[in-house]
């Protein structure tokens, strides 16, 4: 059975009202391995050797983290920079992420209707996360169509559930090396080319 390394990057986890519901109970699903970036490294002092050692425990990798500026909050691209070495994560000699899965989980303030050419934010969200969709592929691994929730701030508490019902859902049928076709019903964000299976 697949294995899930859950990496949370949350600056303000503490004021958090969406992340906080998507969250709730994962820690307890099994085969997922929930790591709160800002809590083991509040210095930013990212112990490389054992992030690696995670890495190479899991197949499949989640990013999950909050909208910040049309990006992640800093801590997890200071990951991404220290972690992902030349010749360990890519590169000539650089295979040990190969093959494995990449989910990016993102909350926004900004609801979707923003986040196209007509919209205030001018360009889908898909296309803001092209670099991570490109370190994942330097990498070899395959980047599923990120899941968002989107227009946080107008969430209402039911909404808020279905959304943790539906990223739970997620992730157990990850675990069950499920295609993404099998999630059709989960509303990814959906201009990634269907190239998408994990079995
Ligand atoms: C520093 C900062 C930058 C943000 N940048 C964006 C952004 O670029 N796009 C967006 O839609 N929302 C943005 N937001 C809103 C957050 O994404 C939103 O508040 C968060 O996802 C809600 O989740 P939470 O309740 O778990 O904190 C930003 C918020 C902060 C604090």
């Amino acid at each position: 059975m697949p294995k899930i390394l859950l990496l949370f990057a949350h600056p303000r986890y503490e004021q958090s009202r969406t992340n906080h519901a998507l969250l709730r109970g994962v820690g307890e699903l099994a085969e997922v391995t929930f790591h709160d970036l800002y809590e083991a490294y509040p210095e930013f002092d990212i112990d490389v050797a054992y992030e690696k050692k995670l890495l190479l425990e899991h197949d499949v990798i989640v990013w999950h983290h909050p909208f910040y500026w049309y990006s992640c909050p800093p801590l997890l691209k200071q990951w991404i920079d220290v972690v992902l070495e030349f010749n360990w994560a890519y590169g000539p000699k650089g295979n040990a992420l190969a093959d494995k899965t990449c989910l990016q989980v993102i909350t926004t303030g900004g609801g979707s209707e923003v986040y196209c050419s007509a919209g205030r934010n001018n360009y889908s969200i898909n296309t803001f996360l092209r670099p991570f969709e490109q370190t994942a592929r330097l990498c070899g691994m395959r980047y599923l169509p990120p899941y968002a929730v989107t227009g946080t701030h107008k969430l209402t508490d039911e909404e808020l559930r279905q959304h943790a019902d539906e990223y739970h859902r997620i992730l157990i049928s990850l675990r069950e090396n499920a295609s993404v076709a099998d999630l059709k019903d989960c509303e990814f964000q959906d201009d990634i080319p269907p190239q998408l299976t994990i079995s």
